[in-house]
């Protein structure tokens, strides 16, 4: 079962999707015209992603292309359209089903607060990776992770993506740090409770001072 979808990830990056425009000549263009991860990172998440888990991910690409074959109850969300007909056609041409895929189009930071809170088992995060989209994304979510469930971040590299993010999972011993790579890294959520609760929940952060200290 697991070589499965481990096999399922090495066949999606040996014919993945290209779905991200290219300019001719520009460096910072991804290869094969998709931006991706590490390879553990999909098979991590292979291995949390039977049939039927309930996923949802900010931006599209491989990893869109690869909760679609695992079957997952898959919510993505990008602002690109021709993203979506890109990987529309890849997967009709490909055989795979896109049944259970939805694809709502627009900037996460505004789509996912319309979004009906339902249950979550897994997120990815990977779409705008400027402060405070992340964080923003990462609070939209993971409110609806249930206990147990993942939120795996990507970009971890980048500071504009680590910015109070990765001081509080780390310092929240209700976020358990489960694997990570170079650049992504996933936790599982211990209990289910509410991400807006006031600071005084939060002893782990540290006391309050008599005075802030910065230099400036
Ligand atoms: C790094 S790529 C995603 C790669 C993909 N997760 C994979 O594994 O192949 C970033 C994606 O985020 C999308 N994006 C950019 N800004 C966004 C935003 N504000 N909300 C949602 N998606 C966004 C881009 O259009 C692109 O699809």
């Amino acid at each position: 079962m697991l070589d499965d979808a481990f096999g399922q990830v090495t066949r999606i990056l040996a014919d993945p999707p290209s779905v991200h425009p290219t300019t001719a000549g520009n460096p910072g263009d991804p290869p094969d015209g998709v931006w991706r991860t590490e390879q553990a990172c999909y098979e991590f998440m292979a291995q949390h992603c039977p049939p039927g888990t309930r996923t949802l991910e900010t931006g599209l690409g491989v990893s869109t292309a690869l909760f679609a074959l695992w079957q997952c109850d898959h919510t993505c969300i990008t602002p690109s359209p021709q993203e979506k007909e890109h990987l529309s056609a890849y997967l009709e041409s490909r055989g795979i089903d896109a049944s259970s895929l939805r694809i709502e189009l627009g900037l996460s930071q505004f789509v996912l607060p319309t979004l009906n809170r339902t249950p979550l088992d897994l997120v990815f995060i990977d779409g705008c990776h400027g402060f405070p989209v992340p964080i923003i994304d990462w609070f939209y979510t993971s409110q609806r992770l249930r206990a147990g469930g993942i939120v795996v971040l990507d970009n971890l590299n980048a500071p504009s993506v680590r910015l109070g993010l990765l001081d509080f999972l780390q310092a929240d011993p209700r976020w358990n740090l489960l694997s990570h790579g170079s650049w992504w890294a996933a936790w599982q959520r211990q209990t289910s409770h509410p991400l807006h609760e006031d600071w005084i929940t939060q002893p782990f952060l540290g006391p309050l001072t008599a005075t802030w200290e910065v230099t400036i």
